[in-house]
């Protein structure tokens, strides 16, 4: 049997994985493989992609955006696909609608971020975990340093607005990310089971 495919995604500081873990816990206890995963990589285009983000690099947003899709290609040729093909249920905390909200916001067409990410399969199940920017960057900060886009609020905010209307055109599942824990991870379960 063929396992599934869930991406979690949202701004930075959504709650992604907090609810990625809290979601895998709950499908381990009901007996299924998880694997829990997510983008950028560990792997060598990871590595490169995160210097980027530290200010490390500096890389035309063009290449972002095929650093992006080519890390993807690697994790789903390395890990998403195996483990389907093993009958798990993998959650990735991002995945294609990430590159295409994020470097949509940076100024490139969503065509050609389509074409760069055909090699991606579909997830199964798609699910926003939507909070204002504000919300989530005051969240991060209370924990650790941001990042190069962390720390740009409109950057943030035009990427929530993306991430919406995507949404509604790719039909990704809309979370309300503002209440507590327990009840956004309720409506995660929700959109979960109807899946399974
Ligand atoms: P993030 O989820 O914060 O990773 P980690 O928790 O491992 O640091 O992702 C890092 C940043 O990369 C985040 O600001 C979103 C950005 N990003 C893109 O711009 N495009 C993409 O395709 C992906 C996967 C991430």
């Amino acid at each position: 049997m063929r396992g599934k495919l869930i991406s979690i995604e949202g701004v930075d500081g959504c709650g992604k994985s907090t609810h990625a873990k809290l979601l895998a816990g709950w499908l381990r206890a009901r007996g299924y493989k998880v694997v829990v995963t997510g983008e950028p990589t560990d792997g060598p285009v990871g590595e490169v992609i995160r210097r980027a983000l530290q200010g490390e690099l500096k890389i035309p947003v063009a290449v972002e955006a095929l650093l992006f899709a080519a890390d993807r290609v690697q994790h789903v040729t390395k890990l998403i696909r195996p483990a389907l093909d093993a009958g798990k249920i993998v959650v990735t905390e991002r995945y294609t609608y990430s590159s295409l909200a994020y470097q949509s916001t940076r100024g490139l067409p969503m065509v050609w971020l389509e074409v760069i990410n055909r090699a991606a399969p579909k997830p199964d199940l798609a699910i926003l975990i939507d909070v204002p920017a504000e919300t989530a960057i005051a969240r991060i900060m209370g924990s650790r340093k941001l990042d190069t886009f962390e720390k740009d609020m409109q950057l943030q905010r035009r990427v929530r607005e993306n991430y919406l209307r995507i949404a509604k055109q790719k039909g990704m599942k809309v979370v309300d990310g503002g209440r507590a824990v327990d009840e956004v991870q309720a409506d995660v379960r929700k959109f979960v089971e109807a899946v399974r």
